[in-house]
């Protein structure tokens, strides 16, 4: 997967999600599924020194990709775990997956071991694709190797049904026509040159949920 290419074309929702959060120093993350630590060192970057990234991928191979990409962020922790058995040595303010749903067997079990992980009023953020809503040339994408290539289109109701309060919802879709970052993203995922086909890249999801929390007591 080109992560850095992703990162680029993909930047602009992951901003508005983070911004949406007013997530800042010393803030405690997750990135599950994080892949080369694109995401991670995002927010690294963010919580600085005094917070933490956990960047959880189950291949290993994640783990040197994301210390090398991380190696100037003593704040970022790589671990090789399941997002299905997802266990850290502490509550974190926020767990964030990119892409991740797509390939995992059931997103719901996932989701609530990300829900799992975060301490009583932090965040849950979710960026999933629906494929076949991307075009090239006006033709439907696919993503045969994925387990749900369209899960975007379920994650508002995967996000509820997880036990998390929707703080807000949306679909951002990269597109562009000719040489560019679009067209060369998508040259490199399929290996086709989409030429001067116009592109809309899948759109992707956002979904951020909140751990709801306590009731005060006596009520
Ligand atoms: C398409 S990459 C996304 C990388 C990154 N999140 C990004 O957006 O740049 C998907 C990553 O999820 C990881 N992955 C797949 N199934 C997983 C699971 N069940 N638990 C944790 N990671 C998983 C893969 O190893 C891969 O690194």
């Amino acid at each position: 997967m080109p992560d850095a290419l992703r990162d680029d074309v993909y930047q602009r929702p992951l901003s508005t999600a983070l911004e949406r959060l007013g997530i800042g120093p010393g803030w405690k993350c997750v990135d599950v599924g994080a892949g080369g630590g694109d995401v991670s060192v995002a927010l690294a970057e963010i919580v600085g020194h005094d917070g933490r990234v956990y960047a959880v991928d189950s291949d290993p191979r994640a783990r040197d990709e994301v210390a090398s990409a991380a190696a100037a962020f003593s704040q970022v922790l790589a671990i090789t775990q399941a997002g299905e058995d997802l266990l850290l040595p502490e509550a974190v303010d926020l767990a964030f997956c990119r892409f991740l749903l797509v390939h995992v067997v059931d997103p719901a079990v996932v989701l609530r071991r990300m829900r799992g992980a975060v301490r009583p009023g932090g965040w849950v953020v979710v960026q999933e694709p629906i494929t076949s809503a991307g075009r090239v040339g006006g033709v439907a994408l696919s993503m045969p190797e994925a387990r749900h290539p369209d899960v975007g289109a379920l994650l508002p109701a995967l996000v509820r049904d997880a036990g998390l309060a929707i703080a807000d919802a949306w679909a951002e879709a990269p597109a562009g026509v000719g040489p560019g970052p679009v067209t060369a993203y998508l040259a490199s995922l399929t290996g086709v040159d989409p030429g001067d086909d116009p592109v809309v890249l899948p759109p992707l999801v956002t979904v951020v949920g909140r751990v709801p929390q306590p009731a005060p007591a006596g009520r």
